[in-house]
Parts: C-alpha cells; sequence; structure tokens
C-alpha cells in the first residue's frame, strides 16, 4: 500500500508498505476513505514531537471501512463504516474510566505518531471497540473527517474548559482550523460576543463568515489593546488560545476578565511567562487539556442533525498519491488560503 513516511526533520516520502494485520485481539485493520492533514503533523515534521520516529505513517485522522477485526473485538466487523479517533482508548485504565482519553495507559494520541497512522490506504487501529465510531448512513463522510480531531479539540479544550455560557464574551485567540472549531462548537452556548483574533486578515474574513462578532488583527501586537476597547476596558470572560506560541498566551493573559477563564489549547515548544504579579487578585481560571474525544459522540449528533456544518472548513481536495502536494498547500495556509485539506485514498 502507499503511505506517507515521516524521514525525519525536513523529511517526508510517500512510499510503498506491506498492508497491517490485526496482532492483538482488541485491534481492528481499516481501509482508509478520507484522511487529512493537521497542524501537529507539521509540528513532526519541524522535529518537534520527540515519541514520533522517523519511519512513521503520519495521520491521526480519517474514515473508512473495517477490514479486519482480531477475536476480541465485539462492536465492528468487516464492512462496518467508522469514524477514526484521534484517541486510541482501552475504556478500562484508571484513566478511560475518568473519561480522560487522552492518558489512557495503553492509547492516548499514539496514532501516527507512536505507532503508524491514517494517511496511508490502511490502518491498524488498537483498542478498536472504544476508539472507532460508527458513521450513520445519512451523514457527509468529509464532515466526519473534521470529527476526528479538530471539532473535539475546539470543544472540550476550548469551549467546555473555557466555561463558555450564554451571554458571556468570549475571544479566540488563532482563527486556524481549531480556533474555528472553537468558533462552531461555541455557538451552542450562544455567547454575546465571540471576538476572533489572527495575524491572517483571510482567516479572520473566515472567521466573520463562521460566526464572529469582531475580528481583530494582531498585528504589531496592538491585540490586548483592541480586546479592551472593544469590551469597555473590561476584558472577556472567556480567552481561549488556539496558537501555541508566548504572544497568543500573553494575549489572554492581558484580556482576561475578572472571574474569567483562559483555556489553553495550543501545543507550546517554549515557555510562556505567567504574570501571577497582576493576575492573582483576579479570580482567573486557567484551563490546559489533551483532547479527550469524549464528546465526539454529541458532536457526531449535531452533525448529522445539521446543527453545525464543519464541511465549511474545507478548502482543498487532493488523491492519496498527490499527499506530497496537499502538504505543499496545506504549509503555505497564509497563501493558498486552505484550512483542511481532504485526501482521498
Ligand atoms: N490540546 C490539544 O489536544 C490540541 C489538539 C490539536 C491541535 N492543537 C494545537 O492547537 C493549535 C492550533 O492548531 P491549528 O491547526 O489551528 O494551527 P494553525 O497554525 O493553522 O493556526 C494558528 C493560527 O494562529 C495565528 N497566529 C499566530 N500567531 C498569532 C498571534 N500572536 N496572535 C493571534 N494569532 C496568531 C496564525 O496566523 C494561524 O492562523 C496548535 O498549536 C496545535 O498544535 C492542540
Ligand atoms: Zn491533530
Ligand atoms: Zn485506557
Amino acid at each position: 500500500m502507499k503511505a506517507l513516511v515521516y524521514k525525519g526533520p525536513g523529511d517526508k516520502a510517500v512510499e510503498d508498505r506491506p498492508v497491517p494485520d490485526v496482532k492483538d485481539r482488541g485491534e481492528a485493520i481499516v481501509k482508509i476513505s478520507k484522511t487529512t492533514i493537521c497542524g501537529t503533523d507539521l509540528h513532526i515534521l519541524k522535529g518537534d514531537v520527540p515519541t514520533c520516529s522517523p519511519g512513521r505513517v503520519l495521520g491521526h485522522e480519517g474514515t473508512g471501512v473495517v477490514e479486519k477485526v482480531g477475536a476480541g473485538v465485539a462492536t465492528f466487523r468487516a464492512g462496518d463504516h467508522v469514524l477514526i479517533s484521534c484517541i486510541s482508548a482501552c475504556g478500562r485504565c484508571e484513566y478511560c474510566r475518568r473519561g480522560m482519553y487522552s492518558h489512557c495507559t495503553t492509547g492516548g494520541w499514539i496514532l501516527g505518531n507512536e505507532i503508524d497512522g491514517t494517511q496511508a490506504e490502511y490502518v491498524r487501529i488498537p483498542h478498536a471497540d472504544t476508539s472507532l465510531y460508527r458513521i450513520p448512513e445519512e451523514v457527509d463522510e468529509e464532515a466526519l473527517v473534521m470529527l476526528s480531531d479538530i471539532l473535539p479539540t475546539g470543544f472540550e479544550c476550548g469551549v467546555l474548559n473555557g466555561k463558555v455560557v450564554p451571554g458571556s464574551t468570549i475571544a479566540i485567540v488563532g482563527a486556524g482550523p481549531i480556533g474555528l472549531a472553537a468558533l462552531l462548537t461555541a455557538q451552542f452556548y450562544a455567547p454575546a460576543e465571540i471576538i476572533m483574533i489572527d495575524l491572517d486578515d483571510n482567516r479572520l474574513e473566515t472567521a466573520r463568515r463562521f460566526g464572529a462578532t469582531k475580528t481583530i488583527n494582531a498585528v504589531g501586537d496592538k491585540a490586548a489593546e483592541a480586546v479592551m476597547k472593544l469590551t469597555g476596558g473590561r476584558g472577556v470572560d472567556t480567552a481561549i488560545e488556539a496558537v501555541g506560541v508566548p504572544a497568543s498566551f500573553l494575549t489572554c493573559e492581558d484580556i482576561i476578565a475578572p472571574g474569567g477563564t483562559i483555556a489553553n489549547v495550543g501545543v507550546h515548544g517554549i515557555k510562556v511567562d505567567l504574570h501571577l504579579e497582576r493576575l492573582w487578585s483576579q479570580n482567573i481560571t486557567i484551563t490546559t487539556r489533551l483532547v479527550d474525544t469524549v464528546t465526539t459522540p454529541m458532536l457526531l449528533k449535531t452533525v448529522a442533525a445539521h446543527k453545525i456544518d464543519p464541511t465549511k472548513l474545507i478548502t482543498h481536495r487532493f488523491k492519496l498519491d498527490r499527499i506530497l502536494d496537499a502538504y505543499d498547500t496545506f504549509s503555505r495556509a497564509a497563501e493558498t488560503r486552505a484550512l483542511k485539506v481532504i485526501i482521498e485514498a
């Protein structure tokens, strides 16, 4: 089969690989129909993710059809149409029992990281019963690719952790796929104001179409000032950090209102200053989270019922044999206006 392989920092290639087989009772082999590329794959290619070794097939998102299951798989069989979660979960360990699938002792985010991933014709899925979701007949498959990672991430790490409530004022720093997923799912809770902040005017324009009430270009470190002006000097009840650099987290610290919540979503590679000399008296909460994908069944129902339309995030489509072009387009997002690219196997 064809697969996109990480060859070490700055290097990747399409290679021929043997089709994987089940090694454990709980595993399934899925024939990929559609997959995509995540910002995190670009982090891996930069060499930022030490757990991912050269030789690894990348990808942790996608949909497909079950090809084969191990003897211990109870809920799926060959021919089932499934959504693959970016998080593999045993469902039995202490963390899984607490709903913290991301910290599963024999799973978590391993797909396309510690084990071969979905940017291939076939993938081996561990703990298949609790890491795959059945796809309802009538739901658009491309919409569901957005449910493997970005929708649960924006919703769980941003909206739920950020305690968005009706009538509240929220700011989302970063209008990439994750920030936009937070924007779409925040609207379940009818916040009064959603201020979207980015450096890219195209993405801000998209955010306005997706329901942002105000947008701010963060160029020249003036974002915080602009937010304070828009909120009459009060700041925001929820600040969602969806970039992963010190500047964007500092913006959140500068705009959080008394009693507010800063919900960090971004993956940080270097340390960030925490200004407790200002914030100690402000009754704020700071949260962090690796997406657990516990809300995937709920989000699936909202997509099936057309309460949200994640296909709005899809900007480009490629066949698997052109995945290098897909990477090129995705990594030059500012020029190509790429958000999510669909790759068809
Ligand atoms: N916590 C989790 O479980 C989890 C899961 C998936 C992704 N992530 C992380 O979420 C983050 C966002 O992912 P993405 O795919 O949307 O990334 P992305 O790179 O596509 O988007 C980031 C956006 O931030 C903007 N930006 C850069 N600096 C800024 C600044 N100072 N102020 C405002 N905006 C700024 C960029 O223009 C870009 O549009 C990444 O760090 C990613 O690794 C976290
Ligand atoms: Zn991802
Ligand atoms: Zn577990």
